[in-house]
């Protein structure tokens, strides 16, 4: 069975690729940025390069394929990489190529929770068109939503640890007590691996979600036990923090927080707390003990990835 890839060079992709290989799939990898697909092992996969923007490619990569996992997404618009393009039509292409191939019998959507036709959320409003793509198809799909991921090279929690690790006293965003549920990345990578075959999910969209449901709060404790420092914390209102945030935004490579995930702060971002071990038999991690690599976060990282310019021994992409 060949199964493609999009995003695959990505913070859950390569998860997904060395989940597949393990269970003996062969696997073909979209990769955007030639020389990425460095990560993996030689010849343990194969190579397509291409963007979603670019339907030759897509075609190409679909060819002879039987499965489709389909990662593709971004959170920070640039240039004429949008929301819009990238996210949904990128989508649209990809499903019109698995159609054109003639071969694909299931696709994977990895969307996220909180996905919304509410225009009001852009990221989330694309994710949501991206599901619709999908769902009207006719392809025999699934569709997975996770809440926050973390693992090793993430984002949110490289950037908050990165606070704690240098203040004795961190801002909190808004009140702090809206609820995550965080999921280790291995741990999505095995949903989705385990979702490949099961007819009982076809057409279906499944939340999911870690052990637990953490406030921002919580979450903060949580970094600062690991880090073995005692943190206090001052609340920030979100309406001060947005004219610093579209700056960085605008202006720093990698900001270590933009407008969307911002927005994401105050709604929901929770699943049913037992959904992974119903759905795909095993529990997940907990954030507690599953967080060690933000013990190697130096000063000097930390102050490079608030200033937007992320190491490349934190995340490497
Ligand atoms: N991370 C989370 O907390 C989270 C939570 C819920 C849902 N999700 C969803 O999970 C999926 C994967 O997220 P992630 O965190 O792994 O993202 P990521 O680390 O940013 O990876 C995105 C991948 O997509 C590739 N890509 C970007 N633009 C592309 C284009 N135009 N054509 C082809 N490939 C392109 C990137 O390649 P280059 O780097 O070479 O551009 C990279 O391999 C996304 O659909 C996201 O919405 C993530």
């Amino acid at each position: 069975m060949v199964v493609l890839v999009t995003g695959s060079t990505g913070f859950l992709g390569r998860r997904v690729v060395q989940e597949l290989l393990k269970h003996d799939h062969q696997v073909r990898c979209l990769v955007h940025t030639p020389g990425r697909e460095r990560i993996f092992a030689p010849r343990s996969v194969d190579v397509q390069y291409g963007a979603v923007t670019d339907p030759d490619a897509l075609a190409s990569a679909c060819r002879g394929v039987d499965t489709i996992i389909h990662l593709v997404a971004i959170i920070l618009q640039r240039g004429s990489a949008t929301f819009d393009s990238i996210n949904r039509q990128g989508t649209a292409n990809v499903v019109a190529a698995a159609k054109a191939a003639g071969t694909v019998k299931e696709l994977v959507q990895v969307s996220a929770i909180g996905a919304t036709s509410n225009r009001r959320y852009p990221y989330l409003y694309s994710k949501w068109q991206a599901e619709q793509a999908v769902i009207e198809s006719g392809l025999p799909h699934t569709i997975l939503r996770p809440s926050l991921i973390f693992g090793q090279g993430d984002e949110f929690i490289n950037a908050l640890a990165s606070l704690v690790r240098l203040f004795p006293v961190v801002p909190v965003i808004g009140t702090g007590r809206n609820r995550f549920q965080p999921i280790q990345v291995e741990d999505v990578a095995r949903c989705i691996v385990l979702a490949l075959g099961r007819d009982d999910l076809k057409g279906k969209t499944v939340e999911i979600g870690g052990p637990e449901q953490l406030s921002y709060n919580e979450i903060m404790a949580l970094l600062a036990d690991t880090l073995e420092k005692r943190r206090l914390r001052f609340h920030v209102p979100s309406l001060l923090v947005w004219p610093n945030v579209m700056l960085m935004q605008k202006f720093l490579p990698k900001p270590p927080l933009n407008t969307e995930e911002l927005r994401m702060l105050s709604i929901r971002n929770v699943a049913e707390l037992d959904t992974v071990e119903e759905v795909f038999g095993f529990k997940p991690r907990p954030v507690a003990g599953n967080i060690d690599f933000i013990k190697s976060i130096g000063s000097k990282d930390a102050w490079k990835t608030l200033l937007g310019f992320m190491p490349s021994s934190m995340r490497d992409h």
